[in-house]
């Protein structure tokens, strides 16, 4: 199966929409890889690799840890992210870190790495047995595997409430059943510990273990931003998106509704925040 089409997603439409909320993705789930880097901090002077690194936050934290003999190393699918990081390492002057494009599930990743990190940068993948492989081969014997994904959808309503939301206005339109490039899985695909532990396993990684980490995270500063991240992040996003010309002619009753459901998590300063819930996961290459 080839990956064109979620690659196409994450360049066009979901770069614009991760640049358009980049302040939010950056400060708001900085708590979480903060939390996971302290339990699970990388030595200094390793060498790491950051799967998925997005607009590559926790691969330029990640070469401040390993100090000047260390290099994190940040790859992603989508060439508009990694010239982003680029940008960004540059004007921090930050040396040991660096970025390429390559689709995780089949490129060689440039190893071998002392140890690999993903912050919810393996939710999407359309093959993640191929991906748990190839990050595998590029870790060195011994080496650890660090991922952050959600837990269950349930337990982060910021992202179930409103597709529970936008699903009963707008019709739902499967990813086979439409041309329109998509993002593949989807955030909560990585939720069940049975599953990914067994994959892991399937993959040759040992030691397995699950960490639950719960935090409240920002959404919104305002209600107005609150509810266009709703509109457009994760599953609500990709409803609307998929329904086409259809979604676009619900928008404005959706917005309403979403009002009422993002309403809930308000807080005194009038910015929004709210529960969210994610597993840590370890699994290490065998010597
Ligand atoms: C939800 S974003 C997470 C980005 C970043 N790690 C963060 O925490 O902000 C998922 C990232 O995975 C990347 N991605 C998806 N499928 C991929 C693949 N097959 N190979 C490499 N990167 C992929 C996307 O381009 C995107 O940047």
């Amino acid at each position: 199966m080839s990956n064109d089409i979620v690659i196409e997603a994450w360049n066009t439409v979901l770069f614009e929409k991760f640049s358009r909320f980049k302040y939010l993705f950056i400060e708001g789930y900085a708590s979480i890889s903060e939390e996971a880097l302290k339990r699970h901090r990388p030595p200094e002077g390793s060498k790491v690799l950051d799967v998925g690194c997005g607009f590559g936050d926790c691969t330029l934290e990640l070469a401040r840890f390993l100090g000047e003999q260390g290099v994190a190393t940040g790859v992603d699918c989508a060439s508009n992210f990694i010239d982003e990081c680029e940008c960004s390492a540059k004007d921090k002057g930050i040396g040991n870190a660096h970025f390429f494009v390559a689709d995780v599930e089949v490129d060689d990743l440039r190893g071998p790495y002392d140890e690999a990190f993903a912050r919810f940068g393996t939710m999407f993948f359309n093959m993640p047995g191929l991906a748990m492989k190839n990050i595998r081969s590029a870790l060195k014997p011994g080496g650890k595997f660090t991922q952050v994904v959600w837990r269950k959808r349930e337990a982060n309503p910021w992202l179930h409430d409103a597709e529970c939301c936008v699903k009963e206005i707008v019709p739902v339109i499967s990813h086979d059943d439409t041309d329109a490039v998509h993002c593949g899985p989807g955030p909560f695909s990585m939720a069940g510990p049975d599953m990914v532990s067994d994959m892991l396993q399937a993959t040759g990684f040992e030691k397995v273990q699950f960490e639950r980490f719960d935090t409240d995270i920002c959404i919104g500063r305002n209600m107005e931003e609150a509810v266009q991240f709703a509109l457009e992040i994760g599953p609500a996003g990709e409803i609307i998106r998929l329904a086409g010309e259809e979604g676009e002619r619900l928008k404005g009753e959706v917005q309403v509704a979403l009002e009422a459901v993002i309403g809930q998590f308000e807080k005194e300063d009038g910015s929004f925040w709210a529960p969210s819930s994610a597993w840590f996961i370890t699994a290490y290459n065998p010597y």
